[in-house]
């Protein structure tokens, strides 16, 4: 069985016992925090914010990182910032495959400067790659960039949407629903299935809450409603009937973040999530970087003692990319269910949805 299929199995034990620090489904690396755009929502990243950013590791760093993290765990995910910008991101994807035998590798990329990476692909089990709209001019606000590097973005994306057979990966494309993208989204789900991509889509989050006016809005839960009708009809969108009937009604639910756990820049741990480590209180933080432990259960016991378990109960923020695993975990039989009802939901590998 696969590590992370043991570890879906193992939290279930855990769960029933009433532990709540979990074994991961999959682990968030960002080998860089640097960005070569500004989209105007992104509130961790972007170009504007590359001079605080933390400045990424060697190498050999980033290989024992993930060295680590394969102690505990058969499936990555590469982001950023910009991943591409990460100057050893080609032979770092090559050693998580070749030599680490990771099971599943994603990188999640803004997707402008693939075409200079190619070297990678045959390396990468998911490819997803933001874009909002088919609008050049608003794609061009929103990222902040001229309309030459949309029409890069374009071409990447048509022709290596092609290469998908040929190198084992696949496409998903990731849409920020905004009040701004949503009355052309459905655009977005027709050149997908144009393509042979997958699509996912994520409200647009303010200080880890969806954006408010998309709350208010009839047209954005009517929009998710036919999202939902799609998917079951065999649409290849990407993410669980619960998660996206929750995108509709954002219901509280059992978050367990240390299911898709994240590692900064610098090999650091976040514990026991993003949003409690940003509160800076005694709940959460960076406890221990991975450059200084020689497994995974050896950071999570030194993040234990510092910090104790994760919250049992906790609706402090709304991050879709723990809910979707959360969800999965807490309600295996519907997951099970949704497995051999909706063959979208199989090519995708829905417990490792994690945009984010
Ligand atoms: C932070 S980016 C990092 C990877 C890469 N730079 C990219 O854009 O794909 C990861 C994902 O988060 C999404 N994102 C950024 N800010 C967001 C926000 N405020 N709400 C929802 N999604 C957001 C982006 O669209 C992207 O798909
Ligand atoms: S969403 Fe991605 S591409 Fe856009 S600024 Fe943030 S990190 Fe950069
Ligand atoms: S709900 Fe938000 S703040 Fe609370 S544990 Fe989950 S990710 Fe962290």
């Amino acid at each position: 069985m696969r590590a992370s299929q043991c570890n879906y199995w193992t939290n279930l034990g855990k769960l029933l016992q009433g532990d709540h620090l979990l074994n991961p489904a999959v682990v968030s690396f960002y080998p860089t925090e640097q960005c070569n755009f500004n989209c105007t929502y992104c509130e961790d990243y972007g170009a504007r914010r590359n001079p605080q950013a933390i400045p990424p590791l060697q190498f050999e760093q980033a290989q024992k990182v993930l060295e680590v993290v394969r102690t505990a765990v058969d499936k990555i995910i590469l982001t950023g910032g910009e991943p591409l910008l990460y100057p050893h991101i080609d032979p770092l994807v090559k050693h998580a495959k070749k030599e680490l035998h990771f099971h599943h590798v994603t990188m999640l990329s803004n997707g402008s400067l693939l075409h200079e990476h190619e070297e990678i692909l045959p390396y990468l089990d998911r490819l997803m790659i933001s874009l909002d709209s088919l609008d050049i001019d608003l794609w061009s606000t929103i990222i902040q960039m001229p309309q030459t590097t949309i029409k890069t973005i374009f071409t990447n994306i048509e022709k290596y949407a092609s290469y998908q057979k040929k190198f084992g990966f696949r496409m998903v494309l990731n849409c920020v629903l905004t009040p701004t993208t949503l009355p052309n989204a459905r655009q977005m789900i027709e050149f997908c299935v144009q393509n042979k991509i997958f699509i996912s889509f994520s409200p647009q989050a303010v200080q880890n809450w969806p954006h408010y006016d998309l709350l208010v809005t009839d047209e954005y839960r009517q929009f998710l409603r036919e999202v939902i009708d799609l998917k079951k009809k065999g649409a290849p969108i990407v993410g669980s009937l619960s998660y996206l009937q929750m995108l509709v009604e954002f219901h509280p639910y059992s978050c367990y973040p240390m299911l898709v756990p994240r590692i900064g820049s610098n090999g650091d741990m976040i514990y026991p999530c993003k949003p409690i480590e940003q509160e800076n209180t005694c709940h959460g933080g960076r406890p221990v970087n991975l450059l200084e432990v020689k497994t995974w259960d050896e950071a999570v016991k030194i993040a234990r003692e510092k910090y104790g378990p994760p919250p049992r109960v906790c609706t402090s923020c709304f991050q879709q990319c723990y809910a979707e695993a959360s969800l999965q975990q807490g309600a295996p039989f519907k997951y099970l269910l949704e497995q051999i009802c909706f063959a979208p939901s199989r090519q995708v590998d829905i417990i490792s949805y994690a945009p984010g």
